[in-house]
């Protein structure tokens, strides 16, 4: 049987020439870009295996299989070569991007707690592990917690030792700390141990002064508590406040309204100055009376101090004013 185009038909030879052509072709693209246009001449509308695809009709079977197999082959071909480059842009990008991790980072500003903050943390814990409990209280407070009960009546001289902001309806901004004492042991009534802690207020201001400043009251009352019991744990609490192995006290007789007999302590600074720490003393009868306890029956002492001043120490400050200027470097990673 004659066949007239028998001579025409490509064979698979022919098939295998071309696609191992092809194979190169691809292989040798180098970009996306080149590879797209390739793809374009072969698979585009113009393009030659889109040519040959619409001559299918006029192959014999074999010749049709073989254009199908290589229809399929050079599309998997294109699209393994595409992963290829799209892998090696990647490689590229990443080598140009590369990180050094030698190199000194950004500054990260996390923020700090305020040196306040901080040191009240400090505070509470300690006294907290000695088994004082926290309290607080009102910052405006009425006559008789913040003077009267403490054993210092209207007439009182005391009264003068604090320069006092006094309200309209009488009562005042909270001049001491002492004041939650009170309000403690008629809330709970006895034995008590406690810290109060908070703001106080006295008209006064230069660099040692604030007109707003915060206090911690210590209060210790129960059957057998001594001056001796109140030496000890304000001892206990500096050493751990400050960090020191050793500390050497100076113990002064004072006067307080509240306490009697009335201390004040002083701490030796740096192995050089005597700094006066805080106020102390064994609870006065009359505070205890005044909130329905019985002094012959309870004693205990008290302490108070300026926890800014502790602080201020601690962090090797001069200007307690400082503290309260709103300077952003104090929220600062470093601080000051
Ligand atoms: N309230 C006193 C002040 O502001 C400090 C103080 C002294 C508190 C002696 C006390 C104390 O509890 O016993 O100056």
């Amino acid at each position: 049987m004659f066949c007239h185009n028998k001579a025409v038909m490509p064979t698979a030879f022919d098939f295998l020439l071309r696609e191992i052509k092809m194979q190169e072709q691809i292989k040798n693209t180098n970009t996306l870009q080149e590879l797209q246009n390739l793809y374009t001449s072969v698979f585009g509308k113009n393009g030659t295996m889109t040519a040959r695809l619409k001559t299918m009709r006029d192959l014999d079977n074999n010749a049709r299989a073989e254009l199908n197999r290589e229809n399929t082959t050079l599309r998997e071909l294109f699209k393994t070569r595409q992963a290829e480059l799209e892998n090696a842009a990647m490689m590229a990008e990443m080598a140009h991007e590369k990180l050094d991790a030698t190199l000194n980072p950004e500054p990260e500003n996390r923020g700090t707690l305020h040196p306040l903050t901080q040191s009240l943390r400090e505070i509470s814990e300690i006294l907290e592990s000695f088994g004082y409990e926290r309290r607080t209280g009102p910052e405006i407070e009425d006559d008789w917690h913040n003077f009267t009960a403490l054993n210092t009546p209207a007439y009182h001289p005391a009264r003068d030792m604090q320069d006092t902001f006094f309200l309209a309806n009488g009562n005042v901004m909270r001049t001491q700390t002492s004041a939650i004492q009170i309000r403690t042991m008629e809330e709970t009534g006895v034995p008590v141990k406690i810290f109060g802690i908070g703001a106080t207020y006295r008209k006064e201001m230069d660099a040692t002064h604030s007109p707003m400043f915060h206090q911690i009251e210590g209060l210790y009352i129960d059957k057998n508590i001594t001056m001796t019991d109140l030496i000890g744990d304000v001892r206990a609490f500096l050493k751990r406040f400050f960090n020191m192995n050793d500390i050497e006290l100076r113990i002064r007789p004072s006067y307080f309204p509240f306490t009697d007999p009335s201390i004040e302590i002083d701490m030796k600074w740096r192995g050089q100055k005597w700094l006066e720490i805080m106020g102390a003393g064994m609870v006065h009868p009359n505070v205890l009376r005044n909130c329905n306890i019985d002094p012959d029956v309870y004693q205990g002492f008290a302490f108070g101090f300026g926890w800014d001043r502790l602080a201020m120490l601690k962090y090797n400050l001069d200007d307690i004013r400082e503290f309260y200027n709103s300077d952003v470097r104090w929220l600062r990673d470093a601080g000051f």
